[in-house]
């Protein structure tokens, strides 16, 4: 195996363009991958990252159906939204490409029809799953039914959501169609299949005898329980009319199976790249060496070449996909390289459940944005130190707090803060001279020097957990130094001391300037501005010189703010508003009761009245007891409102009563009417008021 790289390939899973992301996708794939692929940047590595909008699939048409728009309209929607949240939180792809560009099409039935002439799919006729009345085949998505292994019952045709099993459509229990909520019946069609059992001895060489020990338990353990099991040949095209059209003669109505384009779209965004760099349409923000005159064939190498390490940044649920199905489809085409790792995450809970878009449990990429706009890097450290890496993490607002609060504010920001400040009434914002060493000192610079390689370390071996660890661990450093050697203390007495310290304390600012850039790349920006110093280089880092005495620094900034609790309970009270919002949308509304005449309903008569007092009725946790106007006299009106309204903010309300119905004793107080109300699905009132305000009395008809 190739272990000396010449160029990287790194690319972070396609996500649907049928919705918002959450920040659980975000820990699962795209920011183990940024921070590995900033960390490579700096060592001067040709590397290339790429992803973009998987726009293909059932998924988008159900999303259409559901907002009631086109597929078209749905993927530049949420292509657009995904990729802007995607940029403002660091992710930084070379190219977020899309797989509807004409680019994608051609390069996917490119590699169809590489398949298809060297014989390598065969065609098969089977019975699938078709709705009569929507006249159309049900693939994947379009199919729901109970899940044969959890009983979850919205199970998709490929897939169930609920325990993460593969599944295809026949294996669900009561299958019904999304389309027309009707049973489907079985139609025979006609598909292209990739025989992936035929690839079994190659899969059991390739990655149960050569990666065993260098991919994740995780990965490997699912692999091989796939290849345990047998494999199956697998459909490569579907009937459809959203997708790439099956580049064969007499397949109208049948597109490429969403699974065999989206891997391709790797391949495309990078051909895209290059074409667009070699017309000079785009540049790199920071000039590589690699790329200094750039053709359009250039993406090449990056995937054709074995000295090139390729590498899939994804989440638990796109093993299969991945490191089975795509790498088939590449080694039989014989023209690319395999993966050298896939470093797939678990799932990343929040607040004890799991996140889930449609539930409303969950933190959307653009909600932590609305609401965070300038901390961008707050979420990336949370997120980091709790990556889910070898089993399923959780995300809660109080960690989050507490990341925030203990470690970026009180360690990294404090220790850069007191050093600058330090400097700054001492040394006129200079870094002062360092005559001599002490043993302190000379303790701290050797340790200082083991933090970058330690830190490499974890980033190669896909450990980011641990990597972000260290990074904090170097400001710990930083922190315990001043608070031991105390230089404050010492001004009036050792001042050459007192420059000493800070001179090896703003080196070690310095340092973490640059080894924060994977982890936190606008804190390493704003740290660099506040020393007046930059590098870009991981080969710097260690230097317990980086700064020269007399250097000028920067305006200080506080990197860090504090985040009081108001805020979290804020978003907690928000993410709970929201899945109860979710959970009413679902309910269907009760059913109407049977019909009335007009005479009968002529018979209420309603009208618009003001509260003039409202009181509690002694023991009586329901009941206010009301003296209303209604225009036409004052009247008592016992209303079973209390547990959602205060006498308070009743009294000078416009409220809706129905003036005539039969006096009745409620607590022995005699109630003349009754005050509608909206009773929510939850069974919580709300008032019904007129839009502006009218005469008392008036009539409601
Ligand atoms: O699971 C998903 O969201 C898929 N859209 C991921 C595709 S990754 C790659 F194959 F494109
Ligand atoms: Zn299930």
């Amino acid at each position: 195996m190739t272990t000396d790289y010449k160029r990287y390939m790194v690319t972070a899973a396609l996500p649907y363009a049928n919705g918002p992301k959450h920040v659980g996708h975000l820990a699962g794939a795209y920011l183990p991958a940024d921070v590995y692929v900033r960390y490579l940047r700096q060592q001067g590595k040709n590397v290339i990252f790429v992803s973009g909008s998987d726009e293909h699939g059932t998924a988008i048409p159900n999303q259409a159906l559901k907002e009631n728009t086109t597929p078209q309209t749905i993927i530049d929607k949420y292509h657009v939204l995904i990729r802007d949240c995607l940029a403002k939180l660091g992710v930084s792809f070379d190219i977020y490409h899309r797989t509807s560009e004409p680019i994608h099409h051609q390069t996917s039935q490119e590699i169809f029809l590489t398949l298809y002439k060297k014989g390598l799919l065969t065609e098969e006729t089977s019975e699938q799953y078709f709705d009569e009345e929507a006249n159309a085949f049900l693939a994947d998505r379009y199919i729901i039914g109970t899940c044969p292994k959890c009983g979850h019952t919205n199970a998709y045709g490929d897939q169930c959501e609920k325990c993460g099993s593969t599944l295809s459509p026949k294996e669900l229990i009561n299958p019904r169609s999304t389309l027309s909520g009707k049973p489907p019946v079985l139609k025979p069609t006609k598909h292209w299949y990739l025989p992936l059992q035929q690839y079994e001895p190659w899969l059991k060489e390739w990655i149960l005898e050569s990666h065993k020990n260098d991919w994740k338990p995780n990965v490997y353990g699912q692999c091989k329980s796939w290849i345990d099991a047998g494999l199956q040949p697998r459909a490569m095209t579907r009937d459809l009319d959203w997708g790439i059209k099956v580049p064969l003669p007499h397949t109208e109505g049948k597109v490429l199976y969403v699974w065999f384009d989206a891997p391709i779209g790797y391949i495309s965004a990078t051909r895209a790249l290059f074409k667009e760099l070699s017309e000079g349409k785009k540049e790199f923000a920071t000039p590589r060496s690699a790329f200094s005159n750039p053709q359009v064939d250039d993406w090449k190498p990056y995937w054709q070449h074995t000295d090139t390490k390729l590498v899939h940044f994804i989440g638990k649920d796109n093993i299969v996909f991945h490191c089975l199905i795509f790498p088939i489809m590449l080694h039989a085409s014989g023209e690319y390289i395999v993966p050298a790792n896939v470093p797939a995450n678990e799932f990343m809970n929040l607040e004890g459940d799991k996140m889930s878009t449609s539930r409303g449990w969950s933190i959307e990429m653009h909600e932590y944005l609305e609401d965070f706009p300038t901390k961008p890097d707050e979420l990336r450290y949370t997120l980091l130190t709790n990556l889910p890496e070898t089993k399923d993490s959780e995300f809660t607002w109080k960690d989050f707090q507490a990341k925030n609060n203990n470690e970026l504010v009180a360690i990294f920001g404090n220790f850069v803060n007191r050093a600058l400040v330090l400097t700054q009434k001492h040394f006129e914002n200079r870094v002062p001279v360092a005559d001599t060493w002490q043993e302190v000192d000379r303790k701290v610079i050797d340790e200082l020097k083991l933090f970058p390689e330690r830190i490499a370390e974890s980033i190669k071996a896909y450990r980011f957990r641990e990597a972000t660890a260290y990074l904090i661990d170097l400001a710990r450093l930083g922190n315990k130094y001043l608070t031991e050697t105390e230089p404050w203390k010492l001004a009036k007495t050792d001042l050459p001391r007192v420059g000493a310290v800070l001179n090896l304390a703003l080196q070690i600012a310095a340092n973490l300037s640059i080894v924060a850039e994977p982890f936190l790349p606008f804190t390493s920006k704003k740290l660099s501005e506040v020393l007046n110093f930059s590098s870009k280089n991981w080969s710097d880092a260690g230097n317990p010189s980086l700064l020269k005495a007399n250097h000028q620094l920067g305006e200080a900034k506080l990197l860090f703010e504090k985040m009081e609790d108001e805020v979290i309970e804020n978003q907690l009270k928000k993410l709970n508003d929201k899945k109860k919002g979710m959970e009413l949308a679902a309910t269907p509304a009760e059913p109407a009761k049977p019909e009335v005449s007009f005479d009968e309903f002529s018979k209420m008569d309603i009208r618009i009245a003001k509260i003039l007092k409202a009181e509690r009725v002694e023991k009586s946790k329901k009941l206010l007891k009301l003296q209303v106007d209604t225009g036409m006299d004052v009247r008592t009106v016992m209303s079973g409102i209390a547990e959602y309204f205060t006498p308070e903010e009743m009294i000078g309300k416009q409220v809706t009563i129905l003036v005539n119905l039969a006096p009745r004793k409620i607590m022995g107080v005699e109630s003349q009417g009754m005050i509608l109300m909206a009773s929510d699905k939850d069974g919580k009132l709300r008032m019904l008021q007129p839009s502006e305000a009218v005469a008392q009395g008036s009539k409601v008809s």
